[in-house]
């Protein structure tokens, strides 16, 4: 189909017609004409920034129950905060979170600015989320793009713009098609139909209601929309990760620094992740010597290497396991004892669960 004879007034149409009958009722959704609490739609798009609605979904509630207001969220210590967040992961969100609401409280007497442009100047609200609150909870007819919608608008119109480059393009696109009024209904109808319907693969191209207007309907070509640029070769790095055990069967953690790659989140300490394999016994001496001493420590020998990808690039990591002589010999602000057998109850992120598993395995616990 080419864009000159595409009817753009009838997309909006069928798709705010599908969202009043099949539209998900979500716990901080208004449906029926009503704008939803600026509050709660600033909270559960910080909160689906990172995962599902299914899990989103008792986190919120039990935020609104602690904190029912924006200005119970902004008087509330951080580490309450920080503690509800936890399984959420990345915690930067959460203390941005508890940034942005003390703005709000203290800047705006508690009530949140309406504007696209007041809101991205808050803390941990960037162009996507500063949209969506804008269109959702003050009906502003704001261009909404998460990567539901961009898969969307790219089938529909069949664009050979390429991800990421392609992207102001694609928004091009997608604002003409976004309507004047109930633009953020619109926006949330794209995010349902986007998971549910027109799906990264297999999409249900039978029961989408703007079939009639895609050009990519039932031609087996849908999957290859939106087009990728071809990817760079990642590099591979590698590093030693350490796993210090005391006599009690607890083992050493520390935390991230807030910024960049898991930020905030528990790690096992491990050498400097670099484009060598593994690490020089020079950088692990001081590896170990930092964390208290290489003299405390009775080394039991490695655990299989574990593997991980990160968006740029590839890691390896050699686990070498020690045992502590002097219990509590070990002591930091960064750094935390903690059970070897309650880690699963910890939000640790994906590699170091792939550390603990290859670990715990050669010591026959496989709890993770
Ligand atoms: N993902 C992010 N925001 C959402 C919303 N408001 N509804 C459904 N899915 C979403």
């Amino acid at each position: 189909m080419t864009s000159h004879n595409f009817e753009y007034s009838r997309f909006p149409e069928q798709i705010l017609q599908w969202y009043d009958q099949n539209g998900r009722e979500l716990p901080w959704r208004q449906k029926g004409g009503q704008y939803a609490d600026p509050y709660h739609v600033w909270l559960s798009e910080i909160m689906l920034q990172q995962t599902t609605v299914a899990t989103v979904t008792s986190y919120f509630e039990k935020f609104l129950h602690n904190w029912p207001t924006v200005r119970d969220l902004a008087l509330a210590p951080l580490d309450d905060v920080l503690t509800a967040w936890a399984g959420l992961g990345y915690y930067a969100r959460a203390r941005n979170l508890h940034k942005c609401a003390g703005v709000v409280w203290h800047k705006y007497g508690g009530e949140f600015p309406n504007t696209e442009e007041a809101l991205l100047d808050l803390p941990g609200i960037g162009p996507y989320t500063a949209a969506a609150i804008a269109a959702i909870a003050f009906d502003k007819p704001c261009v909404v793009i998460d990567g539901n919608i961009e898969r969307i608008i790219c089938r529909v119109f069949q664009l050979e713009e390429t991800l990421p480059a392609g992207r102001p393009a694609i928004k091009n696109h997608a604002a003409k098609v976004t309507p004047i009024e109930r633009s953020g209904d619109y926006a949330q109808a794209l995010m349902d139909i986007g998971s549910s319907i027109c799906r990264p693969k297999r999409p249900d191209c039978a029961s989408c209601p703007v079939g009639d207007l895609c050009s990519v309907k039932d031609s087996g070509l849908a999957e290859h929309y939106p087009k990728k640029a071809p990817k760079k070769a990642k590099p591979t790095k590698g590093a030693v990760v350490v796993w210090i055990e005391d006599a009690d069967g607890r083992v050493l953690m520390r935390r991230r620094e807030e910024k960049g790659l898991l930020g905030g989140m528990m790690e096992f300490p491990s050498t400097e992740w670099t484009e060598k394999a593994h690490a020089s016994p020079a950088e692990l001496g001081d590896l170990l010597n930092s964390l208290g001493g290489e003299d405390q420590l009775n080394d039991c020998g490695s655990a299989p290497e574990v593997k991980h990808t990160f968006t740029h690039f590839h890691l390896k990591l050699l686990p070498r396991i020690y045992r502590l002589y002097e219990r509590d010999s070990i002591q930091s602000n960064h750094l935390s004892w903690i059970e070897k057998d309650k880690l699963d109850q910890f939000a640790l992120p994906t590699l170091m669960k792939k550390v603990a598993r290859s670990v715990l395995s050669g010591q026959n616990e496989l709890k993770l």
